[in-house]
């Protein structure tokens, strides 16, 4: 059987093959070319047939090779490798460095790019005063939204986009500076003085002490809670096409510069129905309160009042692969920093949504954001943070996927198409005809 599909158009009778494509599974990624359709056409003046696809519901806008998810049986890879073996063996660096690059690096690869990113973790000082300018309660993700805008002035030389080496060096840039950023935009919301990057921790470390060092000559952090910031952070490097990495392909589509289409992809983050989603969950179980009132609670979910923060995905219609290894990796954090009390809360408002058809039958189960909010405040950051903490490793993901767009030939500027659906047209009305 050829692999095309026949297409009748009833309207003439006409008929049309349409090739069907594959990527690397035959029978999760076949594809028509949205293309092919445009020659399927009612009259010879019609424009073409369009497809209409509102949220990209069944739309693939790209190729790509850095992140794989099945979400029918909760698989997630990163350049193939399953996250689970990424989670249980690698470090946030070494991973960035497979999302970025495609491959897991040599040893002398993996110090040569610990030391880069090591070495490029400070900010200019014009960037702190720049910083300074905010109000105290600024929100930390609308801090760190404009000062990765801000950086876009500072690096001009980025706008060459089209250099591959040049390109290089806004990646380190930015992978290294995220966590600089979004630990001055605590340290001035609290009133503190900046911590500087200190070279000797790794990746994790160094952003533990930027966040919490106070008096102490030197910062130690905890083994334990390294280890986990770690995994948290390699859990949230890349998640294919969400709404930010689209964010971030669309706008780098127009060829801007990495900082200000990193500013866009974070502004996307921010949402609550995306990255500010774990925000929203530690919210909801204040608000919850206590075991015995969750039923209520799902009550009013379930009358469409609310909805339950931390469940459900566009793509996972099983367990987030992700959620699962937070749960699992929890009690180690609270052997260290004591049992957060959400936690409760969160266990048995998971089991009674698991156990309800409403959510059943709607294939919600709880996503990554359910269970980091938890870890993350038992880890001390306050929770306006979470987004940033999100946002952290998520930038190698979205430099990743920039980086495959420039290089992909079949990419162009964004610019979907739309069903018009306005006035035809009107001829202009005077104002003093206007009742
Ligand atoms: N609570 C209650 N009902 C829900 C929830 C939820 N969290 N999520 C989806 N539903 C219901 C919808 O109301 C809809 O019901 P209906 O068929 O009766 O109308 C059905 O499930 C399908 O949901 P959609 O909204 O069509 O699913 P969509 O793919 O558009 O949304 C999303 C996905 C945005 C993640 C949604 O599930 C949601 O808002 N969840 C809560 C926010 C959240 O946790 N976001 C984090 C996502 S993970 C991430 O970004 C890292």
């Amino acid at each position: 059987m050829p692999d095309s599909l026949t297409v009748i158009d009833n309207r003439t009778g006409e008929r049309f093959e349409l090739p069907i494509a594959y990527g690397i599974y035959p029978n999760y990624g076949a594809y028509i070319r949205g293309a092919d359709l445009k020659k399927i056409k009612g009259s010879p003046e019609d424009f073409g047939l369009l497809s209409y696809d509102p949220a990209f519901m069944n739309t693939a806008s790209c190729k790509s090779a850095v992140g794989f998810i099945d979400g029918d049986r909760g698989i997630l890879r990163y350049r193939g490798y399953p996250i689970e073996q990424l989670a249980e063996k690698s470090d946030y660096l070494e991973t960035a460095y497979l999302v970025l690059k495609g491959e897991l690096p040599a040893p002398s690869e993996l110090a040569a790019w610990k030391h880069e990113v090591t070495h490029h973790t400070f900010v200019h000082e014009s960037i702190k005063k720049f910083m300074e300018g905010f109000h105290y309660d600024a929100h930390p993700m609308g801090v760190l939204v404009s000062t990765v805008a801000a950086l876009s002035t500072f690096y001009p030389e980025a706008r060459d986009i089209l250099e591959p080496a040049t390109r290089w060096k806004q990646v380190v840039r930015l992978v290294a500076k995220l966590p600089t950023i979004a630990a001055f935009a605590y340290r001035h919301s609290v009133g503190m003085p900046y911590v500087y990057p200190d070279n000797d921790l790794g990746f994790a470390g160094n952003f533990l002490s930027m966040m919490f060092k106070t008096t102490q000559l030197r910062y130690t952090p905890n083994e334990t809670l390294e280890r986990v910031l770690n995994v948290l952070f390699i859990l949230h490097a890349d998640h294919e096409q969400n709404c930010s990495t689209s964010a971030m392909r669309a706008v780098g589509s127009s060829h801007a510069d990495p900082y200000v289409s990193v500013a866009a992809a974070a502004a996307a983050l921010y949402g609550p129905l995306h990255g500010g989603a774990n925000e929203q969950v530690l919210r909801m179980l204040v608000e919850i309160g206590s075991v015995d009132r969750i039923p209520e609670y799902i009550k009013r979910v379930k009358a469409g009042e609310l909805k339950l923060m931390g469940f459900g995905h566009r793509v996972y219609k099983n367990y987030d692969p992700r959620a699962r290894i937070l749960r699992e990796m929890a009690p180690q954090v609270f052997d260290v920093t004591g049992k957060n009390p959400l936690l409760d809360i969160a266990v048995e408002l998971e089991r009674i949504a698991l156990e309800d058809d409403y959510f059943v039958s709607r294939k919600l189960y709880p996503n990554v954001d359910f269970y980091s909010g938890i870890i993350y405040q038992a880890m001390g950051f306050p929770v306006d943070i979470f987004p940033v903490l999100f946002a952290i490793p998520r930038v190698s993901g979205w430099l990743a996927q920039w980086q495959e767009m420039l290089e992909d030939p079949e990419q162009k500027i964004a610019r979907p198409r739309q069903i018009y659906i306005g006035h035809d047209e009107r001829d202009y009305v005077p104002m003093s005809d206007r009742g």
